[in-house]
């Protein structure tokens, strides 16, 4: 475990955990602390900031509260569509984002994350079952777990060769 020379953090939201998940592998591998983000956030030591979000409905989720000023910043958005096959969708969230993050965005990184049905909370549950019943809908009668911390690899490289 090599670590980057720039000061970093990653700072995550996490509704059901992939993204923690996800957040805690990378702070690792950079030798970081992963944060939760919150409205007491400091993040003025830090010359690099690695965000990590969940798509709900189209749009990242929980970053609204973080104060950056002149940060480096890198991002990785989880969500059930296929990285690959859906890059549209991810686009289109990063076209979304605060002009106060995508300015200061230096890479993007899109990852598959989880879900199971039982342990989403009501209305979550609803509408994933409402979804799933549609065209675009996939199976989800039983767990699905994507988290693959290998597509984080070319990433990380990155972040630490910027240092
Ligand atoms: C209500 C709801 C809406 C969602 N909307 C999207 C979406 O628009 N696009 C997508 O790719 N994934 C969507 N997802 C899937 C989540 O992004 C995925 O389960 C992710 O792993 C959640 O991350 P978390 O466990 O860190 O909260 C949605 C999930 C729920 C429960």
């Amino acid at each position: 475990m090599e670590k980057s020379m720039k000061s970093n953090v990653v700072v995550y939201h996490s509704k059901y955990g992939a993204t923690k998940e996800y957040a805690t592998h990378i702070a690792k591998e950079l030798g970081c602390q992963a944060l939760k983000i919150s409205s007491k956030l400091k993040l003025d030591d830090y010359e690099q900031v690695i965000i990590g979000a969940p798509i709900y409905a189209g749009s990242a989720a929980g970053i609204k509260k973080l104060k950056l000023n002149s940060q480096e910043v890198y991002l990785f958005l989880v969500g059930l569509s296929h990285p690959v096959n859906n890059l549209d969708i991810f686009e289109g969230v990063v076209d979304k984002l605060d002009p106060s993050i995508k300015e200061k965005l230096n890479e993007t990184l899109f990852l598959s994350g989880s879900m199971d049905l039982n342990k989403l909370n009501f209305i979550h549950r609803q509408i994933m079952k409402m979804v799933s019943k549609s065209q675009e809908g996939g199976d989800l009668s039983k767990p699905i777990n994507n988290i693959d911390f290998d597509l984080t690899k070319a990433f990380i490289k990155k972040i630490k060769n910027s240092g």
